[in-house]
């Protein structure tokens, strides 16, 4: 019955996972609404130009990875595979330029066509954010930190670097593509198909390249950084400064040039090698020219997105979950079902957690107890009722007493 499976690169996600996922998800909102970030969510799917347009034809996460097709009403949409660019969209058409800068915090499944992996998946979840409206390097340190701090309170400092590089602006990019073109040309036909497919569109998706021979060959290639003009090599001198000054770790990594298309200036990855061949935890940088490119106004942006699934990886070392007191309520016979039912309501409406055990006899009750993790078992029978009172039983001490059942929420409420 393989229909039965999930589909090839999606999961599950459930029992303490899920707790993990969730508890991270909200622990990254919580830090990033400190930095002024607000939520934003968009939707799941696109029209496909959303992002065949943004992230760049040749790159792998367009030509080889999307999910698109075409609805029943003729219209081709695409499965976002990030949320940088539906964010862009978003703020485009809901008209958002008056306001700024505006800074989003989004979480949410992505969806890319990859092949599955310890840590990748062709369903994953990305936790994000993006800073809209600020050409300051200012704004590049400011979600750096924020990065950083919510690996740090995740505990995954110590798993983690800081890579940082800078693609320089719109004239650094171009000095770069010709040196590389001049130094490419002798070698065009020995590249990989891949490569050589990019040669004409967009050689600097060929610094990317996974094949050995491509590698070798890149070796001896012109670097970044002796193309940077004067205004970029001073913009990344100020966020290396910045960075420094707030005793952000990092290291500079020239080959960092990232997989998607719309960045310029700063690109930055926060890898680990405890996830195997999968070694990017959190990745972004500034894209100064994709809302002008999908129509919208001129509007500088920085940001990052994080995988979660990777995060969970390294947090199950790091993060126990405690689930909330748990409070076992135990009628000793049917009589007495009707008041716990109402007991358990007001215990809930007072924000205590409690289950309602009513299958089996005492003993098995006590076992069911004992096995969801009650921190507590209260009994009632016909003659606690008579006598308005209830037994409670502490687990983690053993101590068993009667309470009197009218101030007994109260009692609990205060542990
Ligand atoms: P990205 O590098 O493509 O950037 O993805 C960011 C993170 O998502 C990766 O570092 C990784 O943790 C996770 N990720 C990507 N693909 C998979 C996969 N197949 N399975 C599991 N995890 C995955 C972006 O998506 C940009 N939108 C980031 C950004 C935001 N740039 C500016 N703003």
């Amino acid at each position: 019955m393989s229909q039965l499976q999930p589909a090839r690169g999606t999961r599950d996600i459930y029992g303490p996972e899920a707790e993990l996922f969730r508890s991270v998800d909200s622990r990254a909102y919580e830090i990033s609404k400190l930095y002024g970030f607000a939520a934003i969510s968009t939707p799941i799917f696109e029209f496909k130009d959303v992002f065949h347009r943004t992230l760049g034809e040749t790159s792998d996460v367009v030509s080889k990875e999307t999910y698109t097709f075409t609805d029943r009403g003729g219209e081709e949409v695409t499965l976002r595979p990030e949320g940088t660019a539906g964010i862009a969209r978003s703020f485009i058409s809901e008209g958002m330029a008056q306001n700024l800068p505006l800074k989003f915090y989004y979480s949410g499944p992505m969806f890319r066509y990859e092949r599955p992996q310890k840590g990748r998946y062709r369903q994953f979840h990305q936790l994000g954010v993006e800073s809209l409206g600020s050409e300051s390097p200012l704004a590049d340190i400011e979600v750096i930190a924020l990065g950083w701090q919510i690996i740090s309170e995740l505990g995954l400092s110590q798993f983690c670097q800081v890579e940082l590089n800078t693609l320089g602006d719109q004239e650094s990019r171009q000095n770069y593509r010709q040196k590389l073109v001049e130094y490419l040309t002798p070698y065009r036909s020995q590249l990989s198909a891949d490569s050589q497919a990019r040669f004409e569109k967009n050689p600097m998706r060929i610094l990317d390249s996974k094949d050995e021979g491509d590698k070798k060959i890149l070796q001896q290639a012109p670097l970044y950084s002796q193309c940077l003009t004067e205004a970029s090599v001073a913009f990344f001198a100020k966020i290396q400064s910045g960075l420094k000054q707030l005793g952000i770790p990092f290291s500079i990594n020239e080959k960092l040039v990232r997989g998607l298309d719309y960045y310029c200036h700063t690109v930055f990855e926060f890898t680990s090698n405890h996830l195997g061949a999968q070694s990017a935890v959190l990745a972004g940088g500034r894209y100064d020219g994709l809302i002008e490119m999908m129509g919208g106004p001129k509007t500088p942006g920085v940001g990052w997105a994080a995988g979660i699934e990777r995060l969970c990886l390294l947090a199950q070392e790091t993060i126990k979950i405690n689930p909330p007191a748990l409070i076992a309520i135990l009628p000793a016979e049917e009589r007495a079902e009707g008041y716990t039912l109402k007991l358990t309501q007001e215990l809930r409406a007072n924000h205590l957690a409690c289950e309602l055990l009513t299958s089996g006899n005492m003993g098995k009750k006590m076992k069911r107890a004992n096995k969801i993790g009650a921190t507590t078992a209260i009994i009632i029978g016909g003659s606690e009722l008579d006598r308005g009172v209830a037994t409670v039983k502490n687990f983690a001490t053993g101590e068993q007493k009667e309470l009197p059942l009218a101030d007994l929420v109260n009692t609990l409420k205060r542990g």
